[in-house]
């Protein structure tokens, strides 16, 4: 009996992969690696690192659309050619989001990067575009400030030394994303906040592993692996992590509401008609996108700037400029918009670093462009990090000039996208720029960075880019 219904089994899933197989027949001859390759590259050990590579190869060796059969019953393409991220991006007919992503839901929530309901994302994401374009944004210069000082104390204690930037930058981007949004400064509560950090990442890795394995993306078949607890254990943390918060500050700010025309993030989020269940899943949303996406940034800026002695003083040199000498100025919104040489330095580190190097759409309906045919329901992910590189000349140089004006307007249309188009792009960009900025700014005028001699950057994407042997600088102080 066991056996009918085995052969059966198989009868029916093999029928139902030739059915997606026809469905799928007119992107059969887009280039793309071979079953053989896939299948080895799914079954041999690797590490996320490795994954990524991976990833990142396909474009180079194949071409700007290229097709992956990664999935048994759908293939995915993965897209690094401006005109069609563009087409795509920009178009209000496709932008929804593979249906894998909401795995991610776990760890932050059904917030907007992952949400596939488009009519409750359309509500949402107006929403959010009102509070993120009010007044809080404005004075966030002053959150900015207080964590400043604490990052300028914890570099002080390690001064002369090898540091490793992620770790300190990631406590440092989530302190201040925690208290722009939530009204929070839990600077002091390292176990707390390590914890944290520990919980998303593993949940990260996990997450990666998860998409990339046919059998462990079927939820029945992952609960039954050991990472089933670790994904659990992470999500609730991090839930927990959020919500308790939000339930202090709710209760802070009903027993003494802010009658001042000065409102910040959580005041317009209360004011909104966000349900107390809507408002905690885009808060577990925001915390992750918005801290690990800057610290990725500014640690690998600062990790270039360690080996560019010369741009260092060009950063100084600005800041002086237009701050002074006095140390104990801090920059406010206004210094930090004149900062345009910092501001190449973030562009250019954005395009050899973008934080979020891949981009996820599922194709609504079909169409051509250019020639090529996109079926209908079709995942695609636009690699944004071969993009930054195959449109530019020496991509692989630190150059901050390519984004001067008189250089920056020959950079090809759409072919640099750190921040993503499109009525999905970053809601928070403008945050995210003059955050790094601001950090940028500071350390140099405080600090002069060094390198550590035979440290290359292991990269790898499990979602935020990160280094894997981590991005270790020395500080040492400034005297002037
Ligand atoms: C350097 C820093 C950052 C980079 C490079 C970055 C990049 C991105 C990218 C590539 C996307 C995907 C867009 C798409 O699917 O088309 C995205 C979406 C998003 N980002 Fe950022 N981000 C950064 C910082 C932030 C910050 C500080 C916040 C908020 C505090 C934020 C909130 C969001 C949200 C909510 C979305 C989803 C938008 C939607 O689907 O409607 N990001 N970001």
């Amino acid at each position: 009996m066991f056996w009918i219904l085995f052969a059966i089994l198989i009868f029916i899933v093999t029928l139902y992969y030739f059915y997606q197989v026809n469905k799928y027949k007119i992107i059969d001859d887009y280039p793309g690696p071979s079953a053989l390759e896939l299948f080895k590259f799914m079954l041999l050990p690797k590490s996320t690192a490795d994954s990524y590579k991976y990833f990142v190869s396909l474009n180079k060796k194949h071409g700007a659309v290229v097709k992956i059969w990664l999935k048994p019953f759908k293939p995915t393409l993965l897209v690094s050619d401006g005109k069609f991220i563009k087409s795509i991006l920009l178009s209000r007919e496709y932008f929804n989001k593979p249906s894998y992503l909401a795995l991610m839901e776990a760890l932050m929530g059904y917030g907007l990067p992952i949400m596939t309901d488009i009519n409750l994302w359309k509500q949402e994401r107006k929403t959010f575009s009102h509070i993120f374009n009010n007044q809080f944004i404005i004075d966030y210069t002053s959150t900015f400030k207080r964590h400043a000082v604490n990052l300028y104390e914890s570099i002080n204690e390690n001064l002369n030394q090898p540091i490793d930037l992620q770790m300190l930058l990631l406590r440092y981007g989530l302190n201040i994303v925690y208290d722009l949004l939530l009204n929070e400064d839990i600077s002091k509560q390292d176990n707390r906040v390590n914890r944290y950090i520990k919980s998303m990442k593993t949940f990260f890795e996990v997450y990666f592993d998860r998409i990339n394995s046919p059998l462990k993306i079927n939820d029945k078949i992952f609960k039954l692996t050991n990472n089933y607890n670790i994904w659990r254990k992470s999500s609730d943390e991090t839930k927990e992590f959020i919500e308790s918060t939000l339930k202090r500050v709710i209760k802070l700010k009903k027993e003494s509401p802010n009658k001042s025309d000065q409102k910040d993030f959580i005041d317009l989020l209360l004011e909104s008609d966000l349900s107390y269940e809507r408002i905690l899943e885009q808060l577990r949303t925001l915390v992750v996108a918005g801290a690990d996406t800057v610290s990725s940034a500014t640690g690998f800026a600062l990790y270039k700037l360690a080996k560019h002695p010369e741009l260092q003083e060009k950063i100084y040199q600005e800041y002086i400029s237009i701050l002074g000498m006095d140390k104990n100025v801090f920059a406010e919104f206004r210094d930090i918009q004149q900062m345009t040489f910092t501001e190449c330095v973030v562009k250019e580190t954005l395009r050899l670093f973008p934080p979020g190097p891949f981009i996820f759409r599922t194709l609504i309906n079909p169409t051509e462009i250019d020639g090529k045919i996109f079926p209908a329901n079709i995942d695609i992910i636009f690699s944004i990090i071969d993009s930054h590189y195959s449109n530019f000349d020496n991509p692989t140089e630190f150059k901050p000039e390519r984004f001067f004006p008189e250089n920056a307007c020959n950079i090809p249309a759409n072919a640099y996208l750190p921040f993503s188009l499109g009525p999905r792009d970053c809601i928070g960009k403008t945050v995210a720029i003059v955050e790094v900025k601001f950090s940028l700014s500071y350390i140099i005028r405080h600090f002069t960075l060094h390198p550590i001699s035979n440290h290359e950057i292991n990269l790898s994407g499990e979602i935020i880019l990160t280094s894997k042997n981590g991005l270790p600088v020395i500080f040492r102080k400034r005297m002037d």
